[in-house]
């Protein structure tokens, strides 16, 4: 059990690495844009954070407070997306303040994983 929750971790991990890492692209190019990978990692990220916020193969007690702003960032993330594609669709651009708040709010989601104890 505990060796498949450490696998869970590791998809929840591939998901983070696959939203933040494809965000990054975007900004280092300076294209601003919203992408399906982006989309694609958050899914994966929130399955596997749902999958591991149940208290299965661990001797120790979650953090729900944690794990509920963790839920809550991620639902921001998402909303952040679904509007920033409508506005892409609409205008072929992302507004600024949409496209660093992804990145920033994916940054404080990892940071709260492992900061917060
Ligand atoms: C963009 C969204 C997210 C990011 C970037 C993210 C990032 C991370 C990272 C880096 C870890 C490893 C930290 C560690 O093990 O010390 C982690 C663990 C974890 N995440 Fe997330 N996460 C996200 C969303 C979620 C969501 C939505 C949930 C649940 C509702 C969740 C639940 C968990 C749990 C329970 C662990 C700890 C696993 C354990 O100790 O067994 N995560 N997350």
């Amino acid at each position: 059990m505990e060796t498949l929750r450490h696998i869970v971790l590791f998809v929840h991990l591939i998901g983070f690495a696959v939203l933040f890492g494809a965000w990054a692209v975007e900004a280092v190019n300076r294209r601003y844009q919203v992408t399906r990978l982006m989309n694609y990692g958050l899914l994966v990220a929130g399955v596997a954070g749902l999958a591991l916020a149940a208290p299965w193969g661990i001797e120790y007690d979650l953090n729900y407070v944690k794990i509920g702003t963790k839920l809550l960032v991620l639902i921001a993330i998402g909303a952040l997306l679904g509007i920033g594609s409508a506005r892409q669709r609409r205008n072929g651009s992302v507004p600024p303040a949409i496209f660093w708040s992804i990145g920033v709010l994916t940054a404080l989601n990892a940071a709260i994983a492992v900061i917060w104890r």
